[in-house]
Formats: structure tokens, sequence, C-alpha cells
């Protein structure tokens, strides 16, 4: 073996880094064998049945669930923050007509930084604050924004509404459903930490070099928004609404696997059962649904899932529903708009990001991988004139 073949690099195994460890952590476990997920060791399962969004999220920063004392505290806090700086509202307002949501999603928590009094202090304090700012603007962005575009004027939050509610309440402008409330606290709590997804890692890199955490939020923001990762979700409604009847399921399935489209909110690259958060997204759906009445997306939703995991394919692979199958449906069920889903995805993936940032930023070292590089070597300049 010459000296160049033996500086080579091993290359990731298939690419995308999969299979590949590159970080310790303490804030969330996959078992994608056995399809466990843990935030700080407690169960998914066992935090959907009793815990809600702001608890979890408090748990993801510091590791512990709150005393009471500080729950209302950290509560209080996010709830204020609610309230955007004019100045966004202002910038919301100038924004072209169409502008696609997590754009402005990505550009409004960048846009943020100039109005954080705390944009380039470092401190763990300072750091709490913001993430806790961050989670409540963000809700506070998308619900003025959706406003704002249906020509309606952004409604004030108000400080009685645990985070869900206050969505809701902020995008309508009336009471919000109990039920429905709960239906996306639930979402948001099982949505809002999954180890090194491809957004948090993004977050992660950017925080690795020094960087601030609206810098790095940003980059998970634009990450997100990638159909592979957040914006399956809305993909994955819009094919149900491609479908359009419970009796087209079957007929759109041969279609699509003849044309080799991929079946969106199915496949995961950590999880080769079915995602361990779908079974209680599901189990909302449901209650949704009984409620309105319009079981229509939750039947196409789940005939689709019993045919695709009854076809070979599917099974070879451990192609199974993932997070986003049976969040269409749901989000759908509260009257959320389809092209906003993944900014709702941001409103919870917030939670985990921002412990994420903090994680690196205390024990860190830049993230610098190598390539693997299979172009050419010493190839000779040739000046323009004589190029073909
Ligand atoms: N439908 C049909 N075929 C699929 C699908 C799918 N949804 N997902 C993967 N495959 C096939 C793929 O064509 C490949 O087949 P072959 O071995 O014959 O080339 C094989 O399964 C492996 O696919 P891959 O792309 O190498 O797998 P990956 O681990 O890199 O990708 C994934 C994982 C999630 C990107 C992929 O399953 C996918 O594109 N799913 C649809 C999009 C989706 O639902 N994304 C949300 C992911 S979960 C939430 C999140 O991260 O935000």
């Amino acid at each position: 073996m010459s000296n160049t073949e033996a500086a080579k690099p091993a290359p990731s195994k298939g690419g995308g880094l999969a299979g590949m460890v590159v970080a310790d952590s303490s804030i969330s476990f996959v078992d994608g064998a056995a399809g466990i997920l843990e935030y700080r060791g407690y169960d998914i399962r066992e935090l959907a049945a009793h815990s809600h969004f702001e608890e979890v999220a408090y748990l993801l920063w510091n590791g512990h669930l709150p005393s009471a004392k500080e729950l209302q505290e950290m509560k209080a806090q996010a709830r204020a923050c609610l309230f955007l700086p004019p100045e966004i509202i202002a910038a919301l307002r100038n924004l072209p007509k169409g502008a696609e949501p997590m754009s402005v999603m990505r550009s409004a928590v960048s846009m943020l930084a100039h109005y954080d009094p705390e944009s380039e202090d470092s401190t763990p304090v300072a750091h709490q604050h913001k993430a806790c700012r961050l989670l409540g603007q963000i809700s506070g962005v998308l619900a003025a924004f959706e406003r704002i575009r249906k020509g309606a004027e952004p409604v004030k939050p108000r400080m009685d509404l645990d985070h869900a509610a206050n969505f809701l309440w902020m995008l309508s402008g009336e009471a919000p459903d109990p039920l429905a409330a709960k239906a996306l606290d639930q979402y948001l709590l099982l949505l809002a930490e999954h180890e090194l997804n491809a957004s948090t890692f993004s977050a992660r890199v950017t925080a690795s070099t020094g960087s601030d955490l609206h810098s790095a939020i940003t980059s998970a923001v634009g990450t997100l928004k990638g159909p592979l990762h957040g914006a399956a979700v809305q993909e994955a409604m819009e094919q149900f609404l491609e479908i359009g009847t419970i009796d087209n399921v079957g007929p759109w399935f041969t279609q699509v696997r003849a044309a080799g489209r991929r079946v969106m909110g199915m496949g995961h690259r950590v999880y080769k059962v079915r995602d361990p958060r779908a079974a209680p997204l599901m189990a909302n759906v449901e209650k949704m649904v009984e409620a309105t009445g319009e079981r229509g997306w939750f039947d196409i939703a789940r005939k689709l899932e019993a045919i695709a995991m009854q076809e070979p394919y599917f099974r070879e692979r451990n192609l199974s529903a993932n997070v986003d199958f049976y969040s269409a449906p749901l989000l759908y069920s509260l009257g959320i708009p389809v092209d906003t889903f993944t900014c709702v995805f941001t409103m919870s993936r917030i939670a985990g990001w921002t412990a994420h940032v903090y994680e690196q930023q205390a024990n860190n070292r830049l993230i610098r991988p190598l390539a693997n590089y299979v172009g050419l070597h010493q190839v000779p300049y040739v000046p323009i004139e004589q190029r073909r």
C-alpha cells in the first residue's frame, strides 16, 4: 500500500454518516431496533401519558423534572416571550406575498437576535434566558405570520393559557377547544427532541464553531425545512389529500410504487421498527376525529399504512410509519394550514435544539469531519484561451 492510500480516511458507511457516533450526549436515547425513545432517561410513552410540553422542555434543558415553583417561573418567562418585538411584527408585514413559511421562520429566528439583549452573551444563564425566549417567540412568529398573510391582525397571547393552547388562541382569536389544545400539546411533547437528527446536528455544528445560539437555531431551521426531514409532515398530508378517498388508497399506492416514488411519513434512518411516537399520535388523531366526525384523512392514513406493511418491499427494508405519518392528519384536524406544518414542528424541536447547543458549548470541540476524496489529483492548470 502506498503512503497516499494509507493516509485516506475511512469512508462513512454508505454515506450520510449512517451508523456513526459523533458526540456524547445525555439528552435523549434512541434504540432504533427496539423502538425506544427516552428524554433524559424518561420513556417517551410515560411522558406522553403524564407530562406536558413545557415541563418536558424544562426536563430537556435542566436534566431533571421541575418543582412546581420552577415550572411556574419557566412558564411565566416563556409566555411573556410570546409578545414579539414590534420590529419583528413590522418585518412580517413587509414580507413578499406568498413567502414560504419555513423561510419566514428561518429569517425571523435570525432577526430575533437583533432584539435579544443577550444575543452575544454565551454564559449558561444567558443561554437559559435565550432558549426560553426562543421557545415563546417561535410560536408567536408563526401565529402572527399566519394572521398577517390572511389579512388579519395578530392576536395578543394570554398569560392564563399553556403553550399549545396559546398558539391555537393566537392563530384563531377564539378560545381553544381543550381537546385540540391537549392534542397539540402532546404533539409538541413527542417531537421535542430526537438525538442527533439532521437539524440538531446542524445546530451543534454551528455551535461548535463558538457561534451564538440564534445562528445555531437558524442553521437548524434551515435543515428542518427539507422534505427528507421536517417537511415530510407536509408532504405526508399532501399525499393523503392527493389520494382523496379511501377507495383510492390501493390504486394510488400501486401507481406510486410503479413510479418509484417514496411514501412520505414512512421509513427512518434509525428506527427499524414502528416509530414509538406513532402510536400516541395515532391515538390523539383518533380522539380528534371522533370529536369532529371527520374521519376521512385518518382512515386514509391507516389504510395506506396497512397496505404498505403488507408489501415485501417495505417489510424487507424495515420501512414503517414514522412520526410524521400521523402528525399530518393530527395537525390537519386542528385546522393548521398544511404549508405551516413544518413550522409547528419547529415550535416543538426548539426545546431539543437549545438543549443540544448548551451541551455542545459546555464541552466543546470543533466538529470538523473528513471527506473521502474521490476526485482528481495534480491536474495541470490550462490557461483560459487554451480551454475547449
Ligand atoms: N418509501 C419508499 N421507499 C423508501 C422510503 C419510503 N418512504 N424510505 C426509504 N425507502 C427505500 C429507499 O428507496 C431505499 O431503497 P433501495 O435500498 O432499494 O435503494 C431504502 O428504502 C433505504 O432508503 P434510504 O434513503 O437509503 O434510507 P435512509 O436511512 O437514508 O433514509 C429517510 C431515511 C427517512 C430519509 C427515508 O426513509 C425517507 O425518505 N422517508 C420518506 C421521508 C420521511 O418520511 N421523512 C421523515 C423522517 S422521520 C422525521 C424526521 O426526521 O423529520
